[in-house]
């Protein structure tokens, strides 16, 4: 079975969401690598142990990550030893206080010792905007391929290939 990257992420408006699909995208160029998005209302911790990699997205209120991205990630302590050093990118959006954001995250997330995927990407928001960010959507792809590659690497040095089990019955 390929190795899964889940994105979770929080978005009211639909800005955070967009940057999510973005991620997505790049996920989708790297064979070998499937992906599923999920808002953090309808996101377990099942599905969480049962992914190989994370992208974690939230909006800033109030200066810092939402409140269901924080709860979230509390709720990711008492998991911890399962998504030990899994790949985990992040992203954030805001009308200025996105770089808080991002740090409150990582530093929150450096607790469960992930392999980070830096940089992460903060994305300024205009409001009222259709198209609301001035970011490439390259970079946003970029993201998720460096994710997805991270994901096929860590499950490479996880799991013996067949010729490694070979020589492993060839020795016992
Ligand atoms: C309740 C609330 C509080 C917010 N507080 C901040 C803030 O303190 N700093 C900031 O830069 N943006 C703030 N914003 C703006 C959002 O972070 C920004 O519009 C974001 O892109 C929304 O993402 P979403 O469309 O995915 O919900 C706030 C938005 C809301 C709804």
């Amino acid at each position: 079975m390929c190795p899964k990257v889940l994105i979770i992420y929080d978005s009211n408006t639909g800005n955070t969401e967009r940057i999510a699909q973005a991620v997505a995208k790049g996920i989708k160029q790297i064979s070998g690598v499937t992906v599923a998005m999920k808002r953090t209302e309808t996101v377990n911790l099942q599905d969480i142990i049962d992914a190989d990699g994370y992208a974690i997205g939230s909006p800033s209120h109030f200066s810092i990550m939402s409140g269901k991205i924080l709860t979230l990630l509390t709720n990711l302590y008492s998991i911890r030893d399962k998504i030990a050093g899994k790949p985990m990118a992040v992203f954030t959006t805001g009308t200025g206080a996105q770089v808080i954001a991002l740090e409150n995250i990582d530093r929150i997330i450096g607790v469960f010792n992930p392999t980070f995927i830096k940089p992460g990407i903060c994305v300024e928001t205009i409001p009222d905007r259709a198209n609301p960010w001035e970011l490439d959507e390259a970079q946003l792809i970029n993201l998720g391929k460096k994710l997805a590659k991270a994901v096929l690497i860590s499950e490479k040095r996880c799991k013996p290939s067949k010729n490694e089990h070979g020589i492993l019955r060839d020795n016992a």
